[in-house]
């Protein structure tokens, strides 16, 4: 197990689990990393700053401003290679989800650009609470990774779920995130689209849809996890990622989309396309606004580049291809059909019809199709899980295929 060189903010929260940290703070230092030590007011009545500055030999931060210094907490954020929230309080995952900051721990968390640990601790109620789940899927969402509880003892002296990962596992899950066995992608170059399109009418409105853009930016993470050095082509989205490995491209309309696309495809090794590209656009777009008239107004619609389909027709050896299917009916008859006549080598398929998949949630229930006739159906799991998924099976792809 080995961290070694690398810069870790501890932030320590309320719960009873913080006696474990000094040991914790040992461990990583002993794997080989250097370690800063945030507290919250709560945790410091479990275990004192003294001991924390002591094994990590630095001064243990609380506050943004320490009397007349200031503490910078983009700079604490800018120099982590990770943050780790241990023990992580039902309080401060509460505001994790939020985005709250009222204190230095989510004054740092907010700043970070490094991947965002979190260990959670509390008892098995809490810890089993709808609040606390959908806190829980909602950091997760977005990109954060949760050490998982442990079961055992708790300090309310009931045994269940909710026990704070001991410091040797937490140490492990670590030093297994940065492994380089995990970055089965390393070197490859990826392309994702992402995200609804707009189509111009006039200068006030246009044709989109109502894709979100989650599902495809956790793609886009989950390979940019992997090692892979991700672009990510994004249409018009609230959504964002702020993963290293992920350079966004923002477009607006399909025609962006393409030749964004285009521009990269020849040096990419794996592309996912999960945008829902709008399939036609206005014939003519307006440059004054079309006023009301009376009457019905008809527009023309002209066919937009089909990208996927494109990249398919110059898809080389060593590249894989991957496209999704949104279907309301005659699911896998459909899916299957865009697999063999765009020429890739893999369909994600989400039906509009299963609930809690499709566009706007936090999860998804997908099928893999591949081009060896292979289907996976996979359970109702969170787009971040989904996307793993996916992933998973681009190496199997690449594997069979012997290009990894
Ligand atoms: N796609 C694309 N460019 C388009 C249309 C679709 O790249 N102009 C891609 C999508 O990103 C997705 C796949 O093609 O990976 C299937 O998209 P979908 O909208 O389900 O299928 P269409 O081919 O548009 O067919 P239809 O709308 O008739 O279902």
């Amino acid at each position: 197990m080995s961290l070694q060189g690398k810069k870790i903010v501890l932030a320590v929260t309320g719960s009873i689990a913080a006696y474990k940290t000094p040991h914790f703070v040992r461990l990583l230092l002993k794997a080989g990393a250097e370690v800063k030590v945030l507290v919250t007011d709560a945790a410091t009545q479990f275990v004192s700053a003294l001991s924390l500055a002591t094994v990590s030999k630095h001064p243990v931060l609380a506050n943004v401003n320490d009397g007349a210094t200031w503490n910078n907490h983009v700079e604490l954020g800018l120099w982590a290679d990770a943050m780790i929230i241990a023990p992580c309080s039902a309080n401060t995952l509460g505001k994790l989800a939020n985005g709250l900051c009222d204190n230095l721990v989510c004054a740092v968390y907010l700043s970070a650009r490094c991947p965002v640990f979190i260990a959670p601790a509390m008892d098995e109620d809490m810890w089993l609470h709808p609040s606390t789940r959908a806190n829980i899927s909602k950091v997760r969402s977005i990109g954060n990774q949760i050490i998982p509880v442990a079961h055992g003892e708790l300090a309310s002296g009931l045994i269940g779920e909710g026990r704070m990962a001991e410091p040797e596992d937490m140490v492990a899950f670590l030093s297994a995130f940065f492994s380089e066995e995990n970055k089965p992608l390393k070197g490859v170059k990826a392309l994702v689209t992402a995200g609804p399109t707009y189509e111009r009418l006039d200068p006030v409105r246009f044709i989109g849809n109502f894709s979100s853009g989650k599902m495809g930016i956790a793609v886009a993470e989950a390979l940019a996890d992997r090692g892979a050095q991700v672009t990510l082509v994004l249409g018009p989205s609230h959504e964002r990622t702020f993963h290293a490995q992920v350079k966004t491209v923002a477009v607006e309309s399909a025609h962006e989309m393409y030749e964004a696309c285009m521009a990269v495809y020849s040096e990419t090794q794996v592309a996912v396309l999960a945008a829902a590209v709008a399939d036609y656009k206005p014939a003519t777009q307006a440059t004054e606004k079309i006023k009301k008239k009376e009457g019905e107004l008809t527009i023309a619609l002209s066919k937009t580049d089909d990208i996927l389909a494109c990249l398919g027709k110059i898809k080389q050896e060593g590249q894989t291809l991957v496209g999704f299917a949104l279907e309301t009916n005659n699911e896998l008859a459909h899916a299957k059909e865009k697999l063999k006549k765009k020429n890739a080598d893999m369909i994600v398929l989400n039906s509009l019809k299963d609930s809690g998949a499709g566009f706007g949630h936090d999860t998804n229930k997908i099928t893999l199709l591949t081009k060896d006739g292979k289907k996976m159906a996979l359970p109702l799991q969170s787009k971040k899980d989904a996307a793993a998924s996916i992933v998973d099976h681009i190496l199997e792809l690449r594997h069979a295929e012997k290009i990894v």
